[in-house]
């Protein structure tokens, strides 16, 4: 049966779709011949240079961009089925980000990267209406959020590691960190009780991930095929009926809340959501899809972050002592507060040059052209997907200095003391991409500073913590395609300090 479905259905098709992607790389490379290449510009010959990239992309780019002739601005470079055009320059982005959305459109990207159509139902909510609202409303109420955040954090360490004095435990960083995270993060976009819901954090975690290996394998099909292949092996629409039955409740109670304007309704993203459908006479469903568009978004990108942050921590020992007696004068002062966190400036400078230093991806900040376009003087023509290289941006002397590729966890302190330059955990710029940058940089970002920032600081502060196995080296990163992963397995021994015991 799968024999004669393979013969008859799949290998046409694959055979197809590979002619097909051939000819249009064929024809993207002739409308894109007036740019130069970072590698192979030949079209059969670029899929050498894109395996190259995606083998090793910081090696890759660093040596193609030595290469590049004085006066070129905007370059090209070979992904597997298509090429992306970035700015030479960090500054070249500037025109990217402020290029209007319905000429460069960061959806389509999204289209391009996740088949976001089929796996974030982007044709229902990719109108983004709810972005000014979450924006707004998150970011006025990071002093409430704040110590919710530590109120969750008190009860999911216990849950994690429920440690009496003399006792330690082991654990797989990455997972239990996006366990935690999912949690940590659902108090502030569901609220009490649903984030501590073990069944609906696990739910949000594994709709992550059905997003991510759906859209590996929608993108295998021809797209002529790709509703068909969505119909039958997408378990997402399952995921979407679940969280309507966690979420449904809540949203009728968030409605009457707001209709009664109830002053002690704390913020969460959810009753920003529920404003949002009334303001734009939407559905249930679209709140519901709303909320895991934005899940999709805040955990694993955060917990990613944290992870980065935790291994460079235990890795670089020396550091932890100073920083233990930052937290504590803080906490001292402040509390567990939005106060007390803006006061820890080390580990704020500690956390941004992690985040400077082990990139989430050679690239960011994709746009797709839907209208041919002038960039900077240059021609871009429909269809053609720009960004911005990341690895540029985030090592680049004139920027850092000469110790660019040095991990300096007093970087951002000193450039404020030597140099008048704030850069703080959430601020973007054009050389600190992590976020994005410019109107689309990720509005999430000041919460999501927040909530990193304490739960390091409540690590240190409360627990001793040992890489395993590792001799105290950093566990590696690994590239997958465009995105850097910290180490999934690496494993972190925990006991908790005898100084902090309450
Ligand atoms: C460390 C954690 C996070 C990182 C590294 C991160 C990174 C990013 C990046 C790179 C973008 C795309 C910017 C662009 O296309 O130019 C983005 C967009 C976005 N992020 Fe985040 N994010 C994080 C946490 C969060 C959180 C906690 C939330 C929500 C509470 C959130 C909500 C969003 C939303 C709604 C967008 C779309 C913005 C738009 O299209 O205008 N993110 N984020």
């Amino acid at each position: 049966m799968f024999e004669s479905f393979q013969s008859t259905v799949i290998i046409p098709a694959l055979t197809l779709w590979c002619i097909h992607s051939l000819i249009s790389l064929v024809g993207t490379t002739r409308k894109l011949s007036h740019i130069p290449s970072i590698g192979y510009s030949d079209p059969i010959l670029s899929y050498l240079s894109a395996v190259a990239l995606l083998w090793d992309p910081p090696e890759f780019m660093r040596e193609g961009w030595k290469r590049i002739p004085a006066g070129v601005t905007f370059v090209k470079v070979p992904l597997l089925t298509q090429w992306i055009v970035l700015p030479v320059h960090p500054d070249g982005y500037q025109d990217v980000a402020r290029a209007p959305d319905h000429k460069l459109s960061g959806l389509e990207a999204l289209e391009d990267i996740l088949l976001a159509r089929f796996t974030l139902y982007t044709e229902e909510v990719g109108d983004m209406v709810h972005i000014p609202n979450l924006r707004s409303e998150l970011n006025r109420s990071l002093g409430e959020l704040v110590p919710c955040v530590h109120e969750e954090a008190d009860v999911v360490f216990e849950t994690e590691f429920p440690l009496d004095v003399n006792g330690s435990q082991l654990f797989v960083a990455f997972p239990t960190l996006v366990r935690m995270i999912a949690r940590i993060s659902s108090r502030v976009l569901v609220g009490l009780p649903l984030c501590r819901d073990p069944d609906y954090n696990s739910m949000c975690i594994d709709f992550a991930m059905e997003v991510s290996s759906m859209s590996y394998l929608l993108s295998a099909f021809p797209p002529f095929l790709r509703p068909l292949a969505n119909r039958i092996f997408s378990p997402i629409p399952g995921r979407i009926r679940q969280a309507t039955k966690f979420v449904e409740p809540l949203i009728a109670v968030k409605k009457s809340r707001i209709a009664k304007k109830d002053e002690h309704e704390t913020v969460t993203l959810l009753s920003s959501l529920v404003r949002t459908a009334e303001q734009h006479n939407r559905t249930e469903r679209d709140v519901v899809l709303r909320l895991m568009l934005t899940n999709f978004g805040a955990i694993h990108t955060t917990a990613i972050t944290f992870t980065h942050a935790l291994f460079s921590v235990l890795s670089r020992q020396e550091y932890i002592q100073p920083l233990r007696e930052e937290i504590k004068l803080c906490i001292e002062e402040e509390g567990w507060t939005k106060a007390g966190m803006d006061k820890m400036r080390f580990l704020d400078s500690f956390l941004k040059e992690s985040q400077r230093y082990d990139i989430m991806g050679s690239t960011i900040g994709h746009r797709v052209a839907l209208e041919d376009f002038t960039l900077s003087g240059v021609f871009i023509p429909k269809g053609t997907t720009v960004g911005a290289n990341m690895i540029n941006a985030h090592f680049h002397p004139a920027m850092w200095g000469d110790n660019a590729r040095d991990f300096d966890p007093y970087r951002f302190i000193r450039l404020e003391q030597d140099a008048g330059k704030l850069i703080l955990l959430p601020t973007s710029t054009l050389h600190s991409l992590s976020f994005g940058y410019g109107r689309h940089a990720c509005p999430g970002r000041f919460f999501a500073a927040q909530e990193i920032k304490l739960l390091m600081a409540y690590f240190l502060h409360y627990y001793d913590l040992e890489l395993e196995g590792s001799n105290g080296a950093r566990p590696k990163n690994s590239w997958v395609g465009n995105v850097s992963l910290p180490d999934m397995k690496a494993k972190v021994g925990i006991k908790r300090r005898r100084e902090e015991l309450g």
